[in-house]
């Protein structure tokens, strides 16, 4: 009992802090966002429900945020980039919108989407939130992947692609006359995979037969330099992500940033981070949001997410996704906001029970840090639960539920989707509190994520179902995050990068440690410029395929238990 006793003690103190700190108000996010993604369309075609929600263009206007992402029958609204909710709106005219974009033009929010089978319109509003949208003809068709960009001097400018073979390309619109376009077609880069690495096809850019898309492009003006953002090298792999492309004009020439790429999200439970867009959040913080992969009923099972984004003193673009699934401090934290907490994952491979499983989707799913296991309950109803044992105590700040679709059978947008439950704690594993109620949630939550106002000391954790609006009670994955009270891992040692003969590609290797969940390499062009990160659970190695092949790079690793992160290790450089 003299452990529970000190560590109350320090549960005290803890407190104290941190209720000063939040007023009962969430401060926190993580990622994937928690939003009602919308389920799959078209049941003809896509003969397995999933929810998806991808490429998502987050525009800001009249001080407010609306997210419009890929087939989704309406978008969703903001005050604070944290909280969002959808709107369904008066008009419509594509329901199954394609990687749209959206743009603030003259107090109207402007939005046009990839329609490969017809011609296009330009959409506009100044009510978004009523959606009495009005259409603009375009004589253009065909066109995958739109931005529409419009300058300070009123010059507007449509760029698509979503090609393996074609270049991203322009075209100038005149904003005076219906948004005329060009008669001339502006081509601006296209991949370039015999240098950059991180433009192969595949899952850890492995596939050596088929080529990598460019998709996705986003132009953000910053500082009078034109940051043209571009996706590669697929949406369904670990390694999608965003690089850039800098001018001095919108229409080039373009220069390839030393640092791509600029969003990246390998490593960890969640993967991706590309296609998607850039905007200024609330403290005139910049943010950048992309797509994650689920990909496990179809390749296009996707979630979003969001990271803090800079430009640095040199006019570098990067965005931080180092514990790029853990919590963060929101958009609105003045002075934090984007900061990683520090709160590190409690629940990592503890033993697990549950009521029952179904088929041989087991209760351990939960724990691995792998969103595309999963546990599936024998039913769905309110006899159902899972039980994690921490093991050791811990302070537990925060909790993330991630529901899984089994076979869910849902389609499209469904009004009245709703996840109850329960979330009880225990120290003893007999004696059970609530420690959150969503008995009475009637709100769709398929990435429910809670911050306790007050942490909690405990080391039993049961999720306790009352209803989910699908056949099957699925769970990925059941996080538990806050501070264990044992020791840090040491400094890493021996640390090794091998960078092949084919410069693309680097072996990193470093010594395990005992007591270590895992490691985070993070690479960049400078020592203080280590600006990309890739979390590896348990090995002790990286097969890193990510380099641009005329490009100087530094290395560190540090690693990580539920206590806290290691010092870095000595910083390493490659030629
Ligand atoms: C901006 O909107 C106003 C009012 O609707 C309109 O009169 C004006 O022509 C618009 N300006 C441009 C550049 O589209
Ligand atoms: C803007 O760019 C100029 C050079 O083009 C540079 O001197 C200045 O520091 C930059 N400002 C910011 C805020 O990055
Ligand atoms: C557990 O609950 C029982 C009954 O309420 C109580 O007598 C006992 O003291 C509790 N044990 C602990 C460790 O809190």
């Amino acid at each position: 009992m003299s452990r529970i006793v000190k560590i109350s003690l320090i549960l005290f103190i803890f407190n104290f802090y941190c209720l000063s700190n939040i007023n009962g108000q969430a401060s926190t996010y993580c990622n994937p966002i928690n939003i009602d993604y919308t389920y799959s369309i078209y049941n003809a075609i896509d003969s397995f429900s999933y929810r998806s929600g991808a490429d998502p263009a987050v525009v800001k206007f009249r001080n407010e945020y609306y997210m419009f992402v890929t087939r989704s029958m309406g978008y969703w609204h903001s005050t604070d980039l944290l909280q969002w909710s959808f709107i369904t709106p008066e008009k419509w005219y594509f329901q199954g919108s394609n990687a749209p974009a959206a743009h603030n033009f003259n107090d109207s929010v402007l939005y046009v989407t990839g329609d490969p089978s017809g011609s296009m319109s330009i959409l506009y509003t100044d009510n978004p939130k009523k959606g009495d949208w009005k259409g603009i003809p375009l004589i253009m068709h065909d066109l995958q992947d739109p931005d529409l960009f419009i300058d300070d001097d009123g010059k507007a400018y449509m760029f698509w692609g979503s090609s393996n073979t074609y270049p991203i390309r322009a075209k100038t619109l005149d904003a005076q006359d219906m948004f005329r376009p060009s008669k001339q077609t502006y081509e601006l880069f296209n991949l370039d995979e015999n240098k950059h690495g991180w433009e192969r096809f595949g899952e850890n850019h492995g596939d050596k037969v088929l080529k990598g898309y460019i998709e996705g492009p986003w132009l953000t003006k910053y500082n009078n330099t034109y940051y043209m953002q571009y996706a590669a090298p697929g949406t369904e792999f670990n390694v999608y992500g965003d690089g850039v492309y800098t001018s001095k004009s919108p229409l080039g020439p373009y220069t390839y940033a030393p640092n791509n790429p600029i969003s990246y999200k390998p490593g960890g439970f969640m993967n991706g981070a590309g296609h998607g867009s850039t905007v200024i959040g609330p403290n005139n913080k910049y943010w950048h949001f992309g797509s994650m992969a689920v990909s496990i009923n179809v390749n296009w099972e996707r979630r979003i997410c969001m990271f803090p984004t800079e430009f640095d003193k040199d006019g570098l673009m990067y965005t931080d996704t180092s514990f790029g699934d853990y919590p963060h401090y929101a958009p609105t934290v003045a002075g934090k906001m984007g900061e990683f907490t520090g709160w590190m994952l409690l629940s990592y491979k503890k033993s697990v029970k549950a009521s029952s499983y179904y088929d041989n989707y087991k209760p351990e799913n939960i724990v691995d840090e792998n969103v595309k296991t999963f546990w599936v309950a024998e039913k769905n109803d309110n006899q159902q639960w899972i039980e994690i044992d921490l093991v050791n105590f811990g302070i537990v700040h925060a909790i993330q539920i991630n529901y899984h679709d089994y076979k869910s059978n849902i389609f499209g947008k469904v009004q009245g989707l709703y996840h109850r439950y329960l979330i009880e704690s225990s120290i003893n594993g007999k004696n059970w509190s609530i420690l959150i109620d969503r008995k009475n949630n009637y709100k769709d939550v398929p990435n429910d994520y809670i911050e306790l106002d007050t942490p909690q000391v405990v080391r039993y954790i049961r999720y306790r179902n009352i209803y989910v609006p699908t056949p099957k009670l699925s769970i990925s994955d059941l996080r538990i995050f806050g501070r264990g009270h044992g020791k840090v891992p040491t400094k890493v040692r021996n640390l090794v990068i091998k960078r092949n003969k084919d410069r693309r590609d680097a072996m990193i290797t470093w010594n395990q440690q005992e007591n270590c969940h895992g490691y985070n390499v993070l690479w960049g062009i400078a020592p203080n410029k280590l600006y990309n990160s890739w979390m590896v659970y348990e090995n002790n190695f990286l097969e890193l395929k990510s380099l641009s092949v005329d490009q100087i790079y530094y290395f560190s690793v540090e690693a990580f238990n539920e206590n806290g992160i290691s010092e870095r290790a000595n910083i390493i450089k490659i030629e």
